[in-house]
């Protein structure tokens, strides 16, 4: 691969937790630091891409040319995806999104009220952002992540053919979140391919060598 290698493509990542307010001080969310897809929006732009990155809430700093768009839930996170998405050569979905939004959210803050009576939470399924995308008439080239505890062999395949897409990277879930370090396994449809464990950052840029050669 030449360095500048994704010269004239762009890219579009989505990374970070999504947040799901419950009133307008609280909310559900989840563990995801946003470092595995910030590292790979860097590892884009340094091979030359025009990157955009849709963040959920993160304390990460935007990496160095990288176009940074910030939601909270995943409604907006799949707004900001569908706003950007035409034009875009890759897509790749590191973000972890919540599965269900809170339904019957409180627009004022819920008051304790004394009486040992306790908020009862409804939740509806949230829209599936990287399946959507994926079955545009004519997508970009789609990468999706899952994080797995067990079986991450056979649940990244299945989880590959019921997104329709040509790649997906497995992780173990509790050893990646949060963490600057990971092991990644790449699932297309030819088999599988391990990178070793290392820096997410490192992993990010062979990562995006892997995507270049698939192109
Ligand atoms: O379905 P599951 O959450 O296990 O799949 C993970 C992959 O799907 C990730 O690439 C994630 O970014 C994406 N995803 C999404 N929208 C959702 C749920 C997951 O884009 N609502």
């Amino acid at each position: 691969l030449q360095p500048n290698y994704l010269e004239n493509r762009r890219v579009l990542i989505t990374a970070g937790p999504t947040f799901e307010p419950i009133d307008p001080v609280r909310g559900i969310t989840n563990r995801s630091s946003g470092k595995m897809g910030y590292a790979i929006a860097r590892a884009a732009r340094e091979a030359g891409a025009s990157v955009t990155l849709i963040s959920g809430p993160t304390a990460l700093e935007t990496p160095y040319g990288v176009q940074r768009i910030d939601v909270m839930t995943a409604i907006q996170m799949r707004d900001a995806v569908m706003s950007h998405i035409s034009k875009q050569d890759i897509f790749i979905s590191v973000a972890a999104v919540a599965d269900w939004r809170v339904a019957n959210a409180s627009e004022q803050k819920i008051k304790k009220n004394g009486n040992g009576k306790t908020p009862v939470l409804e939740f509806a399924e949230n829209p599936d952002i990287l399946a959507s995308i994926a079955a545009l008439p004519d997508p970009p080239y789609c990468v999706g992540f899952a994080a797995e505890s067990e079986k991450l062999k056979q649940h990244a395949e299945e989880k590959r053919q019921k997104k329709g897409i040509p790649l997906l990277v497995g992780n173990i879930g509790h050893e990646t979140f949060g963490k600057d370090d990971n092991t990644l396994v790449l699932f297309d449809e030819t088999g599988s391919l391990e990178l070793p464990h290392g820096s997410k950052q490192n992993l990010a840029r062979q990562l995006i060598e892997q995507i270049a050669k698939r192109l």
